[in-house]
């Protein structure tokens, strides 16, 4: 979580970077703060969610495994769900990008929701690299891994990471930022 609402004073004289330094604090406070009822400012839980290969092609990818909704249509959906927590998303299908991405967010972020898609099954390197970060990390899978071909019965990542949630469809996310919000 991060709140700043402060100019920094090695700023102070130079009109320029402070008010570089006034706009960032104003942003800041717009994405992480929330004006509740009591009006009082609470600091909003940041979750990223990063999903690996193929999931791009959700609502298109055999449907009878993983449903007809398209990602983004269901991020609309629990982003609804969900007003009083700053969610984020990301995919994509290359091994190392998802190692950055989880170098990136994995140090402020109060929890990452990672589906691994196949790699899941087969990357050490990720596994490294939820180990290597500090929030804590939720796998989470669409389908019952487990009811499924026997190759996908073993994940490198679930050993690194916080817990698991597994076949309960696209639902698994939303029982996921659950889970984090109680972390
Ligand atoms: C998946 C399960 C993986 O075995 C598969 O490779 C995927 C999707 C799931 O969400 O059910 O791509 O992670």
């Amino acid at each position: 979580m991060v709140f700043i609402w402060s100019l920094d004073s090695k700023y102070s004289n130079d009109p320029g970077k402070r008010d570089l330094s006034a706009a960032f604090s104003l942003h800041t406070l717009y994405h992480d703060t929330q004006f509740n009822k009591n009006k009082k400012y609470t600091v909003m839980k940041r979750i990223q969610i990063i999903n690996g290969p193929n999931l791009n092609l959700l609502g298109k990818r055999e449907p009878a495994v993983y449903g007809n909704q398209t990602f983004e249509a269901y991020f609309i959906e629990l982003k609804a769900l969900f007003p009083d927590v700053t969610l984020e998303y990301f995919q994509s299908n290359t091994e190392g990008v998802i190692i950055d991405k989880l170098q990136e967010t994995g140090f402020d972020f109060d929890g990452i929701i990672l589906n691994g898609g196949a790699y899941t099954h087969t990357s050490i390197a990720i596994a490294d690299a939820i180990r290597s970060i500090t929030t804590p990390v939720v796998e989470v899978h669409i389908s019952n891994v487990f009811q499924r071909e026997a190759y996908r019965h073993h994940s490198f990542l679930s050993e690194a990471c916080k817990g698991c949630i597994v076949g309960f469809g696209l639902d698994s996310y939303r029982l996921a930022v659950e889970a984090i919000i109680r972390l």
